[in-house]
């Protein structure tokens, strides 16, 4: 394949002046794929250099066709960049986002984000459309599967691990993939949890919570990030000069390409915004707005644009060379052709690797709801076991939504992870009992009679991956009737029924929380689901995972989240207080909420000074004593209040996480730090500000438990 080669690689500011307009505009064009990809249509717009990058192809013959047209027959010879959305792994499948923030370990998750970006790359894959980091609140939204949850300070702690593990420490080596944080930003307050709807955010909220993971994907150093293509407060960014010039370019500092959402440039005529397509091209470029995903309006009209005045080729050769500098970045100009071709040299040996990481991200990311009198894991004396429900023998669903190229037939159904994991001669009957959402007397009968055999019954149960995930809202939360149906059924046997509930957001539980005698929530795992899912059954893990979002009581409760406000009238007291009349307004499992097969015991927090300056450290030493008779991992959480300052403060905020893995009867002293910054917020001109006062400091197992200590902001 001809290129570039290491001596001839250009600067970019040169290889720009040496571009037609038309050139130009076409780095800033992102296709997808047409039925049969390369018809004669898309060749020609490659051979001219009218097209930039592609999405979502992911054939690595079709890419290194497309590759080498542009490297033969381009006039300048500029490589193509390939696009997809590696959200939770490409061909092998890790925990989905959600998931995997119940690990609440950035290091897991870079672990992972490696092992995805080593995975694409061989496949000729450049830059991935994630991390997702939109904070969100309403588990109606069917896109809080894909997110890290609804606290702005665990987003950023897992943001940081999602892109230096896709992004490594050289992109231009050829196991890395450019990350692009989205959506940018404020799409995970939609309202009503209902998909592609608008948003209302004061400036202080969009900055204190949405912002805040997006600030630490820059610090990390990623490379672009998307915009947003919903409407926030009237606007989609795509309108939005505020956004993506002042304060993306200006106040942050950003330097890669912004891309927009799907089709956003067209849809700004659907919001209102644009007369025509072409007016909404010239709105969105001049408000920053780089690259036009799949729209392909920037190729109709661009040109015309700027011959009109109405486009500054200033604003074209900026975008031009923000998207150069990506391609640069990722050692596409370097001439190795590993760079840019797919190279599927170590694939195996990659997958391999996967397999084993994809276990430990599974078993990390389960989280135990409920254990009544420690049924589980399941002991060896139990000799006969019935598996019933949808999710049995399911493999597909586990994939989960954004399954990149996952094999369903890789998938290790819960039946075979569990007959794989049980001690030798327990008995493991199967049965679906229902189907996702429909059932036959049969089929019920049949499980019915097979569970009255045996001594304790795991019902697998949940919604289907395509429930969950983009344009998959929900109004009602609970499990499909027929499969609540199953459970009931299954209860009124009287053996002890335990959950596993997968699904890719939190579900309204409440029906069945205090029938049941245990709850796994296993969100989607992905390849190693049955793995994972056998060893924790059986005691050969420990589950460890947090829940990264409240999980209600009922949909009326939402949004629902831990750090809220307080009130003048909070619940509890006497009437009329903040609450309902006919639910109660904790959620019924809160943040941070995950139990083990063992116990652990908080000690006091201790500080090291009660009053703390400026330019202070406040160190917070606590300890913590695996009491219980297992070994395991506890997720400790710290949490502050600002007690009292000039505009209301949330009743917690978590400020600091740390997992720690005890034997039995070990103690270990943890030590958090924290600085006058963690005490900031911000104000309602959106600046950052600390106060000095009273604080009040928690470490704790979740959002509601933990000891509490006090210390005073002071200079
Ligand atoms: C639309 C989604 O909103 C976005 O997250 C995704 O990256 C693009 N489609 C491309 O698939």
């Amino acid at each position: 394949m001809s290129s570039w080669t290491e001596k001839e690689e250009p600067t970019l500011t040169a290889l720009l002046s040496r571009m037609t307009l038309e050139e130009k505009i076409g780095q800033l064009v992102q296709l997808p794929p047409k039925g049969d990809f390369l018809d004669h249509e898309l060749k020609t717009l490659i051979e001219k250099g009218h097209v930039g990058s592609f999405l979502n192809i992911s054939d690595p013959e079709q890419i290194k066709e497309a590759q080498e047209i542009s490297l033969r027959k381009s006039r300048l010879k500029i490589p193509l960049l390939f696009a997809f959305d590696v959200l939770h792994g490409f061909k092998t499948l890790f925990p989905i986002p959600l998931a995997l923030a119940s690990s609440m370990d950035p290091s897991l998750v870079e672990k992972v984000a490696r092992g995805s970006a080593q995975e694409a790359r061989s496949y000729g894959i450049h830059w991935t459309f994630a991390p997702m980091l939109d904070i969100t609140r309403d588990p109606r939204w069917g896109r809080v599967a894909e997110c890290p949850g609804e606290d702005p300070y665990l987003a950023s702690l897992l943001c940081a691990g999602w892109i230096k593990g896709f992004q490594g420490d050289a992109l231009s080596s050829s196991s890395f993939l450019a990350s692009c944080p989205k959506h940018f930003v404020g799409y995970g307050a939609v309202e009503g949890g209902r998909d592609y709807n608008s948003v209302n955010l004061s400036l202080k909220q969009l900055k204190e919570i949405y912002l805040v993971p997006f600030l630490e994907a820059f610090k990390t150093g990623s490379f672009s990030t998307m915009a947003a293509f919903v409407a926030i407060n009237g606007l989609p960014p795509a309108a939005n000069p505020n956004l993506l010039k002042d304060l993306l370019r200006k106040e942050i500092g950003f330097k890669g390409p912004v891309i927009s959402d799907w089709n956003a440039v067209k849809e700004l005529v659907h919001h209102g915004i644009a007369e025509n397509e072409k007016e909404a091209v010239q709105i969105a470029i001049n408000s920053g707005i780089d690259i036009d995903m799949a729209s392909g309006l920037y190729l109709k009209y661009l040109k015309e644009l700027v011959l009109e005045g109405k486009v500054q080729i200033d604003t074209i050769d900026q975008a031009v060379l923000r998207v150069l500098s990506l391609k640069h970045k990722l050692g596409l100009f370097s001439g190795r052709s590993s760079q840019m071709e797919p190279n599927k040299e170590n694939l195996q040996a990659i997958i391999k690797t996967n397999r084993e990481l994809a276990l430990e991200a599974a078993i990390n990311s389960v989280v135990l709801l409920k254990n009544e009198n420690a049924l589980l894991p399941l002991s060896p004396s139990i000799r006969t076991i019935a598996l019933i429900g949808p999710f049995s023998t399911e493999q597909k669903e586990h994939l989960g939504p954004w399954p990149g190229i996952g094999d369903p037939q890789q998938v290790v159904s819960l039946a075979e992870g569990m007959k794989a994991h049980a001690p030798l001669g327990v008995k493991i009957a199967v049965a679906r009992g229902c189907d996702f959402f429909t059932s036959s007397q049969e089929e019920l009968r049949q499980a019915l009679e097979m569970a009255k055999k045996a001594e304790v019954i795991i019902v697998a149960v949940g919604e289907k991956a395509s429930m969950s995930g983009e344009a998959a809202s929900r109004a009602f939360l609970e499990l499909p009737k027929a499969q609540q149906k199953l459970i009931d059924i299954l209860l009124q046997i009287g053996i002890p029924v335990i959950m596993v509930v997968f699904s890719g957001r939190p579900l309204d539980l409440s029906p069945f929380f205090y029938r049941v005698k245990g709850i796994i929530q296993a969100w989607f795992l992905g390849s190693e689901t049955g793995n994972a899912l056998g060893r924790i059954l059986f005691g050969f893990s420990n589950p460890s995972g947090k829940l990264p979002m409240s999980f209600p009581r009922s949909v009326g409760q939402i949004p629902i989240y831990y750090s809220h406000l307080p009130t003048g009238r909070p619940s509890g007291w006497s009437i009329p207080s903040t609450g309902y009349l006919d639910q109660k307004i904790s959620p019924l499992f809160p943040f941070g909420y995950g139990l083990s097969y063992t116990r652990f015991h908080y000690g006091f927090p201790t500080l090291n000074h009660t009053k703390i300056g400026l330019d202070d450290v406040l160190e917070v030493y606590v300890e913590i004593e695996n009491s219980g008779e297992k070994a395991g991992e506890e997720i400790v959480q710290l949490y502050i209040r600002d007690a009292v300052a000039s505009i209301s403060r949330p009743l917690k905020e978590l400020k600091g996480v740390k997992k720690i893995f005890l034997n039995p009867g070990e103690k270990q002293k943890l030590k958090f730090s924290l600085f006058p910054s963690d005490f900031a917020f911000v104000d309602f001109e959106g600046k950052r500000k600390i106060e000095g006062g009273r604080f009040f400091l928690w470490v704790g197992p979740n959002a509601v438990e933990g000891k509490k200590v006090q210390f005073e902001l002071a200079w």
